[in-house]
């Protein structure tokens, strides 16, 4: 059909043309963010699933919706080996300026500025064309400048805080890829968020990331599972999966046989990315609507290809042959989660011989631990891939 007005999104982060099946959540956190606009004290919103099941999407709709709501927000993207402070800094400085119009030049403001300043100097971030001199802004000794980062983090945010209750407006972070901060730090920016909470600023942090972010906060701190709220991002339910399918296309004036929804569902089992990829696959393979169950075959082919060659191939090609070996065995064991013990025994090893290689598959986010001594893929339908990847189990 005409590509032009292929109507679906496949990739990551690209907003989909139906935002199917997340209101509840959406209307919780937009809660959230009119609570801390008025000032009041909740919870810090944390939005955890595998790869591609939309959060990402659902992160910047949400910062969207504290923009309209009249907050002072910003978006980060936690990468791989990043320092927070080299990671926070620009951002803080971005959302001190969006706080900067005239009127509020006060004191907090400066002092603010001045904190940021200790707090750079400090933790020796450089930031090329970074301007935070104000005349008459005083120094402020003994802020944010001890070198112990859950002290020096607590007293920025405490004082931006401070600036943004005497502005009656909320401060948000929203910061994407959570799992990949530091233990260290995540536990410095829970203490930092925690100290604003107790003393009612209406600053807060939403945050998204893959399922081993629960253990990470954690163990970073103890107190965080009352900070933050959990919210998990999943497959959507039957519903909501035809809705993301099917009224794209409506949208175009086409449409699917019945048929055709029920394998697209079945082999997409209802993962969001998957099913914009199966969507615009039947889009290119069909000659006209409706779309039928053939089309759905061939699309089935072309997507599962496409998959192979990029989203599930990159993954794999980060890993090292033991972690391959590691995976492989993973999914001989099935789709689920599986008991690392059974891992080992069946690739003739010990689980604590494997101990390393199963933390650092954790750390670069290709599984997690859904309970004490399981492992599963943070990537759906991961385990049909490693069996088509890798054919023959090596022992
Ligand atoms: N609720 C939804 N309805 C329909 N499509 C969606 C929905 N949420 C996400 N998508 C689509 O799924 C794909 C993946 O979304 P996104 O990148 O937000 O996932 P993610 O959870 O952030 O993945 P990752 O963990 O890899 O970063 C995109 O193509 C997006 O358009
Ligand atoms: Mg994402």
């Amino acid at each position: 059909m005409d590509a032009l007005r292929n109507p679906y999104s496949p990739g990551a982060g690209v907003r989909p043309p139906e935002l199917a099946g997340r209101d509840d959540v959406i209307d919780d956190v937009l809660n959230v963010i009119a609570r801390l606009t008025r000032q009041r004290a909740t919870q810090c919103p944390m939005l955890v699933g595998l790869r591609g099941v939309g959060k990402t999407v659902l992160l910047n709709h949400l910062y969207r919706g504290a923009q309209q709501a009249g907050a002072i927000a910003t978006l980060i993207e936690a990468p791989e080996n990043k320092p927070l402070p080299i990671l926070l800094v620009p951002r803080l400085r971005e959302l001190l300026l969006a706080m900067s119009a005239k009127e509020y030049l006060s004191d907090k403001f400066s002092r603010a500025v001045g904190v940021l300043r200790n707090f750079m100097a400090s933790w020796k971030v450089k930031y090329e064309g970074i301007e935070l001199s104000l005349p008459g802004a005083p120094s402020t000794p003994g802020l944010a400048d001890s070198g112990d980062l859950d002290n020096d983090l607590a007293a920025l945010l405490e004082t931006i805080g401070e600036l943004a209750r005497e502005q009656k407006r909320a401060v948000i972070l929203f910061i994407d890829e959570m799992q990949f901060i530091p233990e260290n730090e995540l536990g410095s920016l829970i203490a930092a968020i925690h100290r604003c909470f107790q003393l009612d600023l209406p600053i807060a942090v939403i945050g998204a990331g893959l399922p081993q972010l629960y253990a990470n906060a954690g163990r970073a701190k103890s107190y965080s599972e009352r900070l933050f709220k959990f919210y998990t991002i999943d497959r959507l339910d039957e519903i909501s999966a035809r809705n993301a399918l099917v009224r794209p296309a409506e949208q175009e004036g086409a449409a699917y046989s019945e048929e055709a929804i029920i394998e697209v569902l079945a082999q997409t089992q209802r993962y969001p990315y998957f099913i914009q990829e199966w969507g615009d696959k039947c889009w290119r393979v069909a000659q006209s609507s409706p779309i039928t169950l053939h089309d759905v075959k061939l699309a089935t082919e072309a997507a599962i290809q496409h998959l192979d060659d990029s989203f599930f191939a990159v993954r794999f090609d980060r890993c090292s042959p033991l972690e391959r070996s590691y995976m492989r065995a993973m999914a001989e064991l099935g789709d689920d989660a599986v008991r690392s013990g059974a891992v080992a025994e069946l690739m003739r090893r010990t689980a604590q011989q494997l101990a390393p290689t199963r933390s650092s598959l954790i750390k670069k986010g290709m599984i997690y631990s859904p309970s004490h001594g399981d492992a599963a893929f943070t990537v759906p339908l991961f385990a049909d891939y490693m069996r088509r990847r890798i054919p023959a189990l090596q022992k």
